[in-house]
């Protein structure tokens, strides 16, 4: 396996637990999105013709989690039928001769996928908190989907490879513009070598002139057990939830924290933006959809008034994918 860190003091650690489990939280109201998520949850919402969890579960997946954990909420069941064997549309397919291979990803060993309620959306906290009976006393990631993450190997991967060197706890950071900090998480950087961070402290939704860095965290987390327990006395925080950001901050000091910048590009597909934004970049790269994408591309572009739509918005993208 290629190393793609370098670490100031690479000694084997510990034996450590293999991180075999993965927490989704997918129980948000997805309000951004209305009124598209009224019925169907954020996270079915497809890039081109995958929805957003199952790039998740992919990365999950291809960095060698077995145990996949969804949090979910009323009116997500669509994401836990996704993951289930349709009889009547293989049956129908099989008798049209269509091939069965595209529904490869969405096939999931039984007995590997559980489902966590969380019956009212008090905050990331507060879902990853309703999943400690099932992650027990092992490490854990967490991935929200609404964060696609593109990358070979994937982010997770990338952060596996350096928890299996490091332990501890890990989050996947990136730079953002200073005016864009204050709506994540941000941690405090200590020592930095490669790809690797040290986490001396994190803030969520920090003001801009309050923010310990511009490294944001960008939806990738490797985490120790104990965090439930730290979870469990947790306060509401910024936007009255229970914020994750707020229960690792607790914890930084009495265990091993750091941040892995993932060489990749990520979407924030949370937002309107991020996910046109990952639509076109992801449609340009595919061999089936370059060619036809590029030219209507071209064709809005070349139509009179094309110019007038403001360069900030969805011209930018248009503009800079052409
Ligand atoms: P977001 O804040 O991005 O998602 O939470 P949201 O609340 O669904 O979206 P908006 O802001 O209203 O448009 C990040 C992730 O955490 C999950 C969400 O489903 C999303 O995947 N989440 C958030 C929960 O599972 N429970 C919560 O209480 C809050």
């Amino acid at each position: 396996m290629s190393m793609h860190f370098k670490i100031p003091s690479a000694t084997p650690g510990p034996a450590r637990k293999r991180v075999r489990k993965a927490v989704f939280p997918v129980a948000g109201l997805g309000t951004r999105f209305l009124p598209a998520t009224k019925a169907v949850p954020k996270e079915m919402l497809p890039i081109i013709d995958r929805p957003l969890i199952q790039y998740a579960v992919d990365e999950a997946r291809e960095a060698g989690i077995e145990e996949l954990i969804f949090i979910t909420g009323r009116g997500k069941t669509a994401i836990v039928e996704h993951f289930d064997t349709a009889f009547e549309l293989e049956a129908t397919m099989k008798d049209r001769a269509k091939a069965l291979e595209i529904l490869e990803p969405t096939r999931i060993q039984p007995g590997n996928l559980l489902t966590v309620r969380q019956q009212v959306p008090l905050g990331l906290g507060h879902a990853i908190w309703c999943a400690r009976a099932v992650v027990g006393d092992e490490p854990f990631a967490v991935l929200l989907p609404d964060e696609l993450m593109i990358g070979a190997p994937g982010c997770l991967r990338q952060m596996v490879d350096a928890y299996d060197m490091l332990g501890g706890n890990l989050v996947s950071v990136l730079e953002v513009p200073e005016e864009e900090v204050s709506s994540y998480g941000v941690i405090a950087p200590g020592w930095r070598d490669g790809a690797l961070t040290e986490v001396k402290g994190l803030v969520e939704k920090p003001r801009r002139e309050d923010a310990p860095s511009n490294l944001i965290i960008s939806g990738r987390y490797i985490l120790q057990p104990e965090v439930m327990r730290t979870l469990e006395t947790q306060e509401k925080g910024a936007g009255g939830e229970i914020q994750l950001t707020d229960a690792m901050a607790r914890m930084v000091g009495d265990q091993p924290f750091h941040a892995v910048t993932f060489a990749g590009r990520r979407f924030d597909c949370g937002s309107k933006a991020g996910f046109v934004e990952a639509t076109l970049t992801l449609a340009l790269e595919r061999a089936d959809l370059a060619a036809d994408v590029r030219a209507i591309m071209q064709k809005l572009l070349d139509r009179p008034g094309a110019d007038s739509v403001p360069a900030t918005g969805l011209g930018a993208v248009l503009a800079s994918a052409a």
